[in-house]
């Protein structure tokens, strides 16, 4: 399994704290009226004003710099001329590269009054990626990772969406191994200090099933229920991680 130096390991915390600072940035637009086009350019113009790339564009012909997903878009939402509206959530899922590494980080954000109910599950699944993240320490298996996040899911009233998992990272945005955000405790890979992940439970208010839409980017929940996802990029230590998306 790829193990990254430490050299590399700064490079993708160097990428990952471009990545931070754009999410936090983006926090004043999540306004009614603003196209999601938008936010696209307002992440796009930051990440190459400091001198990054943001390396969803063009990625396997992806046509813009973030994807950008509103309540029932699961993940790879293309932005558009649609307008946010109030008690929209928004989810901004971007990936940053700077001197070949990439850091890869996502956030969902609330429009204005979102209900009570909804409100609460954006609260529960960044809470079930740190359930994720909690159990992570050289040693530990993959499978104990999608365990704590489905336990965590399912004691909040919300569905894991399996279609879809996380990452290795590194010089690749999407690197071996994936992981899934469910799963048995004690089975899967075993991890290692220096391993880098994406883990990004993708979480739903009604069933766990998506599809796919006709533009073959975005994937949307069956029944229509709203979905969120939190994202970081983390290194394994000897007995934890360190996330790499961050200040
Ligand atoms: N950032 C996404 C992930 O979490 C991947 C986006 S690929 C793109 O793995 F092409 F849609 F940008
Ligand atoms: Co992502
Ligand atoms: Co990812």
């Amino acid at each position: 399994m790829n193990i990254k130096s430490e050299r590399e390991i700064a490079l993708m915390k160097e990428a990952g704290r471009i990545n931070y600072l754009a999410h936090k940035e983006m926090e004043k637009y999540m306004v009614p009226g603003m196209t999601t086009k938008m936010l696209d350019k307002k992440i796009h113009d930051f990440v190459i004003q400091h001198d990054a790339y943001p390396s969803c564009l063009g990625y396997e012909g992806f046509p813009a710099s973030a994807c950008i997903c509103i309540n029932d878009e699961v993940v790879h939402g293309i932005p558009s001329n649609r307008k946010l509206k109030d008690g929209d959530i928004v989810k901004l899922d971007f990936t940053v590269r700077k001197a070949g590494y990439e850091s890869d980080m996502t956030r969902t954000y609330l429009v204005g009054n979102v209900s009570p109910q909804i409100k609460q599950m954006v609260l529960d699944t960044e809470e079930a990626l740190y359930a994720g993240l909690r159990v992570i320490k050289s040693g530990a298996r993959i499978g104990d990772i999608g365990h704590a996040i489905e336990s965590y899911a399912h004691a909040h009233g919300l569905s894991v969406v399996e279609d879809l998992v996380g990452h290795g990272i590194g010089t690749k945005m999407h690197e071996d191994p994936e992981v899934p955000n469910f799963g048995k405790e004690n089975t899967g890979l075993v991890l290692k200090e220096g391993m880098t992940l994406a883990i990004e439970p993708m979480l739903n208010l009604g069933k766990k099933e998506v599809v796919l839409l006709d533009n073959d980017w975005t994937v949307v929940t069956e029944d229509g229920s709203p979905s969120c996802h939190f994202e970081h990029t983390i290194v394994v230590t000897k007995d934890g991680y360190e996330i790499l998306t961050g200040e």
